[in-house]
């Protein structure tokens, strides 16, 4: 084993710049938004300007650029954006959308959470952790019309904050509630909590973001195989040993990977998951069927994730029917399984392999003992208690360059960071061109 990484320590950062989504949609206020990003940027915000198709009629991409200091983003099909992601890979950077102003057509297809354009698509994308704050502003008529009385309780409702409207005079000429809040209350009630949410934040480093900016382009040629959940293991047809296991972090692992780009068979035991959409899903039942999948899949593959809590032992002599109880002691004779991970580390020529090891105490140091044993370059250590069947997990990375902590996050967060890692070690291991992606 002998894998390099990269020199920097991304797990440091000083006092981060709060990350913003200035979205603005279709109306005649659109001009003070150019303002409201002035005041955010001179804040030291970092503003990222997303534009409706409308909002261009009232306002220009090139004025909002040179205000923003940044490519203003207006397209769901950006060729800048890895993988025509821009919905995803904007709102997975940012610590709150705000979108000023948000005309009644826009806040319409919020409610029914419609995605037509770059805008609409990443107020739906975006995390829980990332609010969506919106600035309406119509014609006082249409405020106070039944269908944009109703959104405004929906949209509150899914926990979306308003800002204003306020009274006052209106662009038409008509005098009423509906007119978009002054540039500088906007800015005053969203930046408090735009700098609060900023601390809470846990983010990506430039390095990290850079990484997966990479890997997204260099997996879009790449094969990864990944195992998930339990095994089961018959003492006869009705009775089995098996682990706690629900398979959440290894589907989470295979999402990832596809939304890298990368091809990825998943291989996985019983789990009461829907496949994940894109990827191959062979459904296995014992250790021993999940080896011959993995066997008969790993030719050609480049990174091997092995998730799964396969079972350690299984029954020597399964029943071919029902064992009848007794009042007697029994004995089940168990022999050992294959080590899947280890036989498929120990090929000639294996793919970049990642174990997983869920541990009830000293987490770290068996999980470092056993990356040596299986003789792996990465090893992702966890407590089995609180990670097992939870949304959320933490964990510690083992390389040849230490631990790297993976502080608790959903896991489709801490599954992103550990593909990330592991491209940056295989990279490191495999120094080549990145391949770009065609745009689809
Ligand atoms: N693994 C495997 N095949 C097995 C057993 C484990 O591929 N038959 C893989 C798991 O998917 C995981 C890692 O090996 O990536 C876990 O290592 P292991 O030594 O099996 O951990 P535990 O089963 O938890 O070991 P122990 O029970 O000794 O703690």
């Amino acid at each position: 084993m002998n894998v390099s990484t990269p020199k920097q320590d991304d797990r440091t950062h000083a006092a981060p710049a709060p990350r913003l989504i200035l979205g603005i949609s279709g109306g005649i206020a659109a001009y003070k938004s150019a303002e409201l990003t002035r005041l955010f940027v001179k804040a030291g915000v970092n503003v990222t300007v997303v534009m409706t198709a409308s909002a261009q009629q009232f306002v220009t991409t090139v004025t909002m650029q040179a205000l923003s200091g940044k490519k203003v983003f207006t397209d769901l099909w950006d060729a800048d954006i890895p993988n025509n992601m821009a919905h995803i890979e904007l709102t997975r950077g940012a610590d709150l959308v705000l979108v000023a102003p948000a005309t009644g057509n826009f806040m319409a297809k919020l409610t029914s959470g419609l995605a037509d354009d770059l805008l609409s698509t990443l107020c739906l994308a975006r995390s829980p952790n990332c609010p969506l704050f919106l600035a309406p502003a119509m014609n006082r008529e249409m405020w106070d019309h039944p269908a944009t009385q109703r959104n405004v309780q929906t949209l509150l409702a899914d926990g979306v904050t308003l800002l204003g409207p306020a009274p006052g005079d209106q662009a038409c000429g008509e005098t009423g509630m509906g007119r978009m809040l002054e540039p500088e209350e906007i800015f005053a009630q969203a930046m408090p909590q735009l700098t609060q949410l900023a601390k809470q934040a846990p983010r990506q480093s430039i390095n990290e973001t850079q990484a997966q900016a990479i890997l997204s382009k260099l997996l879009s040629l790449k094969k990864a195989v990944v195992t998930a959940g339990p095994t089961f293991e018959a003492i006869d047809p009705v009775r089995g040993i098996t682990n706690a296991s629900s398979g959440k972090m290894g589907y989470a692992i295979a999402a990832a990977l596809r939304d890298a780009g990368a091809t990825v068979t998943l291989i996985s035991g019983p789990t009461v998951l829907p496949p994940p959409f894109g990827v191959t899903t062979i459904q296995v039942k014992s250790s021993s069927q999940m080896l011959d999948a993995v066997e008969a899949n790993i030719e050609g593959v480049d990174f091997f994730f092995a998730v799964a809590a396969v079972a350690d032992y299984t029954p020597l002599a399964p029943k071919a029917q029902k064992m009848k109880k007794s009042e007697q002691n029994i004995t089940l004779a168990l022999v050992p399984t294959v080590d899947i991970l280890a036989k498929i580390a120990a090929k000639p020529s294996p793919p970049f392999c990642v174990g997983f090891a869920a541990e009830s105490d000293n987490i770290v140091e068996y999980a470092a003992k056993k990356r040596e044993n299986k003789q792996i370059p990465m090893i992702v250590a966890n407590h089995a208690e609180s990670a097992i069947g939870a949304d959320d997990n933490a964990v510690t990375i083992i390389d040849d360059q230490g631990e790297h902590v993976i502080p608790r996050a959903r896991k489709a967060d801490i599954a992103e960071k550990i593909v990330a890692h592991a491209t940056r070690l295989y990279l490191a291991a495999h120094p080549t061109r990145p391949v770009v992606a065609t745009k689809r």
